[in-house]
């Protein structure tokens, strides 16, 4: 039976011994090349592991990540809003199914991995466990969580497995999108009534903190990184990017005439990084461990539409088979 991150088509490399030799050799030279390696290629069990588990994840969080702005698509301020936030959300329907997509190459079917999703068994970003309040609340979503979303996938564009590097190409573009569109959402509350900038400052507070803690917990307690780093999966540390990330946002912020929710943001002339101040990792584990706002929630909803799903999955099955029947016949 296949494990959460073990592909389920018979794929690991002892059944294969007598490659083991040449392929781990070949491996190495790709790697070492800043190459790519491609589904048919031999590759370490741990590296074909650590790829499934990163790309569901990755997936799985597209896919839970519609639904807390899928949530104000009929709530939106006036069409124009709402025609954007709907292309966003199939925007991150589309990322989920390139991400499964890239996963199945690996070996582990879609169907697996979903059944983990829906057991409770899979991990997705914990930012998606908070809620989407109101309207401000949609424009940091896309301005911050898009904007995390960009810093980390960006660098995955060059990451060595060539599946997931290619979806992140087309990800990175669209999410560059989502991010402008978040922006010009509190850009415009932040230029209206006094209690509209209000609702946009509460925003920002909320979505700070949970959005700088989607790079994951800080490199000493990080547990899959330096491997990672040296299969050239992981391009920059956890930390790298979160510091990344606030240098871009401190700078933005101005713009919107707001402030960020930390005192102790300060560029360090010496190192030539950003400091932020302490982060609530509690918080942040809590959450992981399903003890979030909106986990249950979520993961409920998420049942509920797959359940109401099942007659275009059954209907999709059919059309195959009748087609697959038709191209016997001829
Ligand atoms: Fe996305
Ligand atoms: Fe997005």
């Amino acid at each position: 039976m296949a494990t959460q991150d073990s592909p389920d088509r018979g794929l690991e490399n002892a059944d294969r011994p007598d490659l083991a030799e040449a392929g781990q050799a070949s491996f190495d030279k790709i790697i070492a090349a800043d190459s790519r390696i491609e589904p048919g290629d031999w590759m370490p069990d741990a590296y074909r592991k650590t790829l499934i588990r990163q790309i569901s994840q990755h997936a799985h969080s597209e896919i839970i990540g519609m639904q807390p702005e899928g949530n104000w698509i009929s709530r939106a301020p006036s069409l124009k809003r709402k025609a954007i936030l709907m292309a966003k959300v199939q925007d991150e329907a589309g990322h989920g199914l390139y991400l499964y997509s890239a996963a199945e190459t690996l070996g582990i079917s879609r169907d697996v991995l979903n059944d983990q999703l829906l057991a409770g068994k899979a991990r997705y970003s914990s930012i998606f466990n908070y809620p989407a309040r109101n309207w401000a609340d949609v424009g940091a979503i896309g301005w911050l969580v898009d904007g995390a979303a960009i810093c980390n996938q960006v660098p995955l564009c060059r990451v060595s497995f060539g599946p997931y590097g290619r979806a992140m190409v087309r990800v990175c573009k669209e999410e560059s999108f989502h991010q402008r569109q978040g922006f010009e959402i509190l850009l415009e509350l932040a230029n209206g009534t006094k209690a509209q900038k209000q609702m946009a400052q509460d925003a920002v507070n909320s979505f700070y903190s949970p959005a700088l803690m989607m790079f994951g917990p800080p490199d000493s307690d990080s547990a899959h990184s330096s491997q990672s780093i040296s299969w050239n999966i992981k391009r920059f540390s956890n930390d790298e990017l979160r510091q990344r990330f606030v240098g871009m946002i401190v700078e933005q912020v101005k713009v919107l005439g707001l402030t960020l929710p930390d005192h102790d943001i300060k560029f360090n002339e010496e190192t030539g990084k950003w400091e932020y101040g302490e982060l609530d990792w509690d918080e942040f584990n809590e959450v992981l461990a399903g003890r979030g706002p909106c986990n249950a929630q979520r993961l409920a909803h998420r049942r509920e539409a797959h359940k109401n799903g099942a007659w275009v999955r059954e209907a999709a099955a059919a059309y195959a088979a009748k087609k697959a029947k038709k191209e016997q016949v001829a």
